[in-house]
């Protein structure tokens, strides 16, 4: 069971479960344009068997149902994006009204359910159209995006409750350009520095759209995997901290102080575009909340190979079904790191965090015990950082349901849901009912 109640968390505190549009919609009805994850699963070696968002879980056609399952949960909000692609199919240019009709009932669908819709403008899925001119290495990128934010916001920006533009800038520059491990699977420095600035530049364009609309309570949501040095070598501290600086400094030090962290510019600076210190009026538009994704942490070693120059390692930890450690620490130190070093008394919500794990039905039901303590510790967590005086305001777990989990297709199953991917039948597993009995308490 969840040791834990509602009662001991403050009192507005949201608990809430947190999905994507590519993982979960169908992207191929409705409308929807063609995105680069389209093209990225069909280039062979990319994708577990070249799966790709076309089916996802069905919940374009099954949209009442889904809201019922979350309505179930008794959780606070709903964290759920929309697709650029199915608002603007070419990226720009004429709104597919199909696609702003299917957004409108979801987000009635909430409200009449007394759910708080929790929106995120980009959680991967570029238009291909716009993945043709460059994509996040484009400039022009910064414009596009607000515009899509203004064509969403004239239609369901009076009702959304919260917003973030971007998720996981991480993800977005250093993933999908450096490692190329996600579309546009890219592996080229300069395109890399050019995506980590591009897209904090879109991420203050569209904060800046949505004020103009006079809209409230809007944040940015950055990832972050604990980086801890593999030994005690002084060769092993200076590795982990220029990843710690890569991935989990860098955003945070752009949006939140207007800078960025001499570690990555020391690899970085000769590929970012000129003059991007003029950026940081708009990159650091103010928000009202900053959220935190987190999942595991990562032990870090010396390479003998250019900038970065690290290893990655894996420690003695129990894995998730990713072959991610279960680190509980580093989420309460993060909310630690994050209020006392950038964001001060702004309000922040654990945007997500979950495991996978290879869930199976039997006899109708699905146990998953491990899911279960999984929650349980980062709770723990969770408490620590507000004893430590985190203005902490909410926890959102990844995910309602099983979906596709990117480079890794439909096999990591992270939900509270299992998703029967053949007949798309929904199985709320243990983790839901114990999570709906703790929220009840
Ligand atoms: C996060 C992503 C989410 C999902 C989880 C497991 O990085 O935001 O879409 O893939 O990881």
């Amino acid at each position: 069971m969840i040791t834990h109640k509602r009662s001991d968390f403050p009192q507005d505190f949201q608990f809430g479960v947190a999905t994507s549009s590519y993982q979960i919609e169908g992207h191929s009805f409705g409308g929807a344009g063609r995105t680069h994850w389209d093209d990225f699963a069909a280039t062979p070696g990319n994708v577990v068997r070249a799966e790709n968002g076309a089916l996802g879980c069905d919940h374009y056609n099954r949209l009442e149902e889904d809201l019922d399952l979350i309505a179930g949960l008794g959780v606070d909000t709903y964290r759920f994006s929309t697709s650029w692609a199915r608002v603007l199919p070419e990226g720009r240019g004429t709104p597919n009204q199909e696609g702003l009709d299917f957004y409108d009932r979801l987000v009635d669908g909430l409200l009449a359910r007394g759910i708080n819709p929790a929106l995120t403008l980009y959680h991967w899925e570029l238009p291909s159209a716009l993945a043709d001119l460059g994509g996040w290495r484009n400039r022009d990128i910064a414009g596009w995006f607000g515009d899509y934010t203004d064509t969403l916001m004239r239609r369901i920006g009076d009702r959304v409750w919260s917003v973030a533009p971007i998720n996981e800038p991480w993800c977005v520059g250093w993933l999908s350009h450096f490692v190329g491990a996600h579309a546009p699977g890219l592996r080229d420095i300069r395109a890399t520095a050019r995506a980590m600035h591009h897209v904090l530049l879109a991420h203050g364009t569209a904060i800046q759209v949505m004020r103009g609309h006079g809209m409230k309570n809007l944040g940015a949501v950055c990832n972050f995997e604990w980086a801890a040095p593999v030994d005690d070598s002084a060769e092993a501290a200076a590795a982990a901290a220029r990843y710690d600086a890569i991935y989990n400094r860098f955003f945070l030090g752009g949006l939140f102080k207007g800078e960025y962290p001499d570690l990555v510019l020391e690899g970085l600076d000769p590929h970012l575009p000129k003059g991007w210190q003029d950026d940081f009026d708009v990159i650091t538009t103010p928000v009202d909340w900053s959220g935190l994704n987190y999942y595991t942490r990562n032990l870090i070693g010396p390479a003998a190979t250019p900038w970065p120059s690290y290893s990655e390692h894996t420690g003695e930890l129990p894995l998730t079904s990713m072959g991610w450690e279960i680190y509980p620490d580093g989420l309460r130190d993060f909310l630690i790191r994050m209020a006392r070093e950038y964001t001060g008394d702004l309000p922040i919500y654990v945007t997500e965090n979950g495991m996978s794990a290879p869930d199976q039905i039997t006899g109708g039901a699905v146990d998953d015990p491990h899911r279960i303590s999984y929650l349980n510790v980062h709770l723990d967590a969770v408490k620590q950082a507000l004893a430590a005086d985190v203005p902490l305001k909410g926890y959102y777990i990844w995910s309602l349901m099983d979906n596709y989990e990117w480079a890794l297709g439909y096999e990591k199953r992270f939900g509270l849901i299992h998703v029967d991917f053949e007949s798309f039948a929904r199985t709320p597993k243990a983790s839901y009912h114990a999570l709906a009995q703790a929220l009840r308490s």
